[in-house]
């Protein structure tokens, strides 16, 4: 990948989505975004997250073609072959809760999506991006905290964008976004980063279209909590899932 095209894209988009709901322009975060693209990392996150605590000025975006070590969420390793879209944006948050960043990004991912006429995508767990109920990405968002308090975050994202042979425990449930046609992944990292961002300020407003996309709104759920295995209707946003308990549909 190249930074000069997510540039030009990170252009297109403040053109395209300046007028959408947050109403807001991020024209000057074009300039002062630091972008770093590898053919490939351990992870991307972890990448960023070194980045951040050298101190570098944000936000920024690290991106690979390929991760050796992608992290999923529950300490789960996410498979990263090359031609998929690993990227992580790292942001202030100050006194934003982590989970708002996490729901933030899955309704980034959409609205990048169906600005470039892709299919249309839904929201699992939180986290999980799904294609025709497979799950095509994910996200993992994790806190920098200093003197105890989180004051900056990377936020990780997954995309299938390539077709692959995937490994057989995953061969049920995973799928690409890439049907027919190429995707252009520098495109869609730009077009994602700059709906985060400019929608940041304006949380919790995109909470409204993630709970229009997120398919378990509404569905009876179990989770394990501790010892515990807890049933219930998911009603908002799944807090659960957010404070790292197993979540299952209740069957
Ligand atoms: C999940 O599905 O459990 C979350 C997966 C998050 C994967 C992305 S890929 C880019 C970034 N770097 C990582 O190591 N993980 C995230």
């Amino acid at each position: 990948m190249d930074e000069k095209i997510i540039r030009d894209y990170l252009q297109q988009a403040n053109g395209i989505m300046q007028e959408d709901a947050s109403g807001c322009a991020h024209a000057d975060v074009l300039e002062t975004v630091q972008i770093r693209c590898f053919d490939s990392l351990d992870s991307t996150n972890a990448y960023a997250k070194n980045w951040v605590k050298r101190g570098i000025r944000l936000p920024a975006l690290v991106l690979a073609d390929a991760q050796t070590q992608g992290r999923g969420r529950l300490g789960r390793s996410f498979f990263s072959p090359p031609g998929g879209l690993y990227m992580s944006m790292a942001v202030e948050c100050k006194g934003i809760h982590p989970g708002m960043l996490t729901t933030l990004a899955a309704v980034s991912v959409l609205e990048a999506a169906q600005a470039m006429q892709l299919p249309s995508l839904h929201i699992k767990w939180v986290n999980d991006i799904l294609l025709q109920g497979k799950k095509i990405g994910g996200i993992l968002a994790e806190g920098i905290t200093s003197r105890n308090a989180m004051d900056s975050a990377v936020i990780g994202i997954g995309l299938n964008t390539t077709k692959v042979q995937f490994p057989l425990e995953l061969q049920r449930s995973a799928g690409s976004l890439a049907g027919g046609q190429l995707i252009q992944r520098e495109k869609l990292a730009a077009f994602i980063f700059f709906h985060f961002f400019s929608n940041l300020p304006n949380i919790p407003r995109h909470m409204a279209s993630y709970r229009e996309n997120c398919i378990n709104i509404g569905k009876q759920v179990r989770f394990e909590q501790g010892e515990r295995c807890i049933s219930a209707t998911v009603k908002m946003w799944m807090t659960a899932a957010l404070c790292g308990c197993k979540l299952r549909t209740a069957s």
